[in-house]
């Protein structure tokens, strides 16, 4: 969810909505906003996307100078427009970003005081803990200051209160939280993105902190009630143009930037000239013994793509882990250890969380990120950015190939470092890499090809994706990537593992897609398509021509990439999966750029 807060000189609804734009990425079950008119609280909520709060306005403009925004990705009740923040009683109202994990016990206890909710979501316990509190003859801020402690779970808060038309309180623990300085306006934001347009200088709370705003500036409380100064940071870099140029949608614009992207990348992590990798400052390769990676969704099939390369290339042990999973393992991490963490937006909580985890093991951090300004970024010891630019499509394209790029150079230069790469091999890695931009300009001309196949798969309600070695990553990114945008149910399997259950799943109906280019493992991949085709399963393949000349099976559809070295096959082959995925959701209609259920970056656990 995204939480925005502005004590504005000027009406702020216009200003509220411009920042819930910037923080849809976080969530589009429903949006709202309250602001003060004339000293009261009112408030507009919409269920579902922006534009509906959008249209609600303009049918009914709000002239308020002071108020709070939210865009919601559902936790606790279903996205209606009652469940939408903010949540309000005749006090106060309030926007939410967490989950406050005890609400049931308090809900009891207030409604047992004879408090009524209006609401089924865990927010709305916030408000009426602090309403008891003031009706009881509290200031506001002492109100708040009492209710945080009796607050289990993650969260950031954003209160505005009736009749006080000078005063916002934030609080923050887990989830971020940063104060805006303007000119005679203050603001209050979940990230740097939101406040970009307002101003540049910028605080961020600390855990457990809580703040008071007025239009004259920012008071910082700890989790102590002590006052407390926090740095203000000049921001860079967080207002940007977002465009779909001259593509029906951003989701087609971003798999095409990806040459371009991929291109960048690999120019900033590979001295090509030299042809070898930059390995970046404060990562002691040669001495690790260990590297953990852990990501979520789509930047986790980035890091199982690492894994192979390495370990393959720098015999380095790797372990890949769901964030979900690694914040809670509780897994001893070796002394020099280096923990990877891969998030395009740098906020996941699950993924934010295992670093701190990892922290508290004393490990040293590499966040491979694309905001820069994130909490990710802000918390690593060592940054490696994407240089992606925005990536405005929920299902992740370009910013997946780049983690690609970042990842290989790394690994490369990690094999250097640690003395399994020569200097020759080093360099013809790097050259090989510096082919990906063309290969890849190669893999879109085959659009034409795939939204034709496209148009059979749109048909069928499930399936498959098979791959080996660096090529089974991809294969759970493609079926990811089918199932988000289009809602086929897809799953991907390492091949050689079908024998041993999804087989059942194959008859005539069922389309497998088998991402296999001519490499070491081409011919075991093989004998798991004969598999297939011997119980009638419909195969799409993706291979090179040697892989097409070598296959000798009957395919629906054979997409023919070029020949190209098998460390780079990861990042070309994610094109025609994408462009699949890309292709069958636009043929089904379905919302690409915003697929239901899903936030670009999950910022609750
Ligand atoms: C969400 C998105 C996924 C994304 C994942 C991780 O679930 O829907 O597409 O891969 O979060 O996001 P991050 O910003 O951490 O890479």
């Amino acid at each position: 969810c995204g939480i925005i807060g502005i004590l504005g000189l000027t009406p702020v609804a216009p200003l509220l909505v411009d920042a819930l734009k910037r923080l849809e990425y976080r969530g589009y079950d429903s949006a709202g906003i309250a602001t003060l008119e004339r000293g009261s609280l009112e408030r507009l909520r919409a269920e579902g996307k922006l534009r509906n709060l959008e249209a609600k306005l303009a049918a009914a403009p709000r002239l308020g100078i002071s108020g709070i925004g939210h865009t919601r990705w559902a936790t606790h009740g279903a996205p209606s427009e009652r469940n939408a923040h903010p949540h309000a009683t005749e006090r106060l109202a309030v926007v939410h970003n967490g989950i406050i994990e005890n609400f049931r016990e308090l809900r009891t206890e207030l409604e047992a005081a004879g408090r009524r909710f209006s609401s089924d979501t865990d927010t709305e316990v916030v408000a009426h803990l602090v309403t008891v509190l003031m009706e009881a003859g509290a200031t506001p801020h002492e109100a708040v200051a009492a209710t945080l402690p009796r607050l289990t779970g993650a969260f950031a808060l954003a209160f505005l209160f009736e009749g006080e038309d000078d005063l916002i309180i934030g609080a923050r623990r887990g989830s971020p939280l940063a104060v805006g300085y303007g000119a005679g306006e203050m603001f209050l934001g979940s990230d740097a993105i939101a406040l970009g347009p307002f101003t540049d200088e910028i605080a961020y709370l600390d855990d457990g902190d809580h703040v008071v705003l007025t239009r004259s500036g920012a008071q910082v409380f700890d989790e102590a009630g002590k006052a407390v100064e926090r740095t203000v940071t000049r921001s860079q870099g967080t207002t940007y143009v977002v465009d779909k140029g001259n593509h029906r949608h951003f989701m087609v614009k971003e798999i095409h930037e990806q040459p371009e992207v991929v291109g960048h990348a690999l120019a900033h992590y590979l001295d090509l000239a030299r042809g070898e990798a930059r390995l970046p400052e404060g990562l002691d390769f040669a001495k690790a013994d260990r590297l953990a990676i852990t990501a979520c969704g789509t930047a986790y099939y980035a890091g199982f793509v690492a894994k192979y390369w390495f370990e393959r290339l720098a015999r380095l042990p790797v372990d890949i882990d769901i964030a979900s999973e690694f914040r809670y393992r509780e897994q001893p991490l070796s002394k020099d250890g280096i923990t990877m963490v891969i998030s395009q937006s740098g906020e996941t909580a699950d993924t934010l969380a295992s670093l701190r985890y990892a922290r508290s093991e004393g490990q040293r951090i590499a966040a491979v990120v694309n905001v820069r300004e994130s909490t990710i970024a802000r918390e690593a010891d060592v940054v490696l950015p994407l240089l992606a630019g925005p990536e405005i499509g929920v299902a992740s394209t370009k910013a997946f190939t780049a983690q690609l790029a970042v990842l290989a150079a790394t690994a490369i230069g990690a094999g250097k470092a640690r003395g399994v790469l020569s200097g020759t091999e080093e360099a013809s890695l790097v050259r090989a890499f510096s082919e990906v931009p063309r290969l890849m300009h190669e893999a879109l001309k085959l659009e034409p090809q795939i939204e034709a196949l496209a148009r059979e798969l749109s048909k069928v309600r499930h399936c498959l994706y098979l791959g080996r070695g660096t090529s089974y990553p991809i294969a759970l990114e493609g079926a990811l990537k089918l199932k988000e945008i289009s809602y086929i149910h897809a799953e991907g399997y390492a091949a050689g593992e079908l024998k041993h259950g999804p087989i059942a799943l194959i008859d005539e109906e069922m389309p497998v897609v088998v991402i296999a280019p001519h490499d070491r493992l081409f011919e075991k991949t093989v004998s798991n398509m004969q598999e297939v085709a011997a119980r009638g399963g419909r195969i799409i393949l993706i291979t090179d021509p040697a892989g097409r000349d070598a296959a000798a099976i009957d395919t629906v559809e054979t997409i023919v990439l070029p020949a190209m070295p098998a460390a780079v096959t990861p990042l070309v082959y994610a094109i025609p999966v994408q462009l699949l995925a890309y292709h069958t959701a636009v043929i089904m209609g379905t919302d690409v750029d915003q697929p239901r259920n899903l936030a670009k970056s999950v910022t609750v656990e």
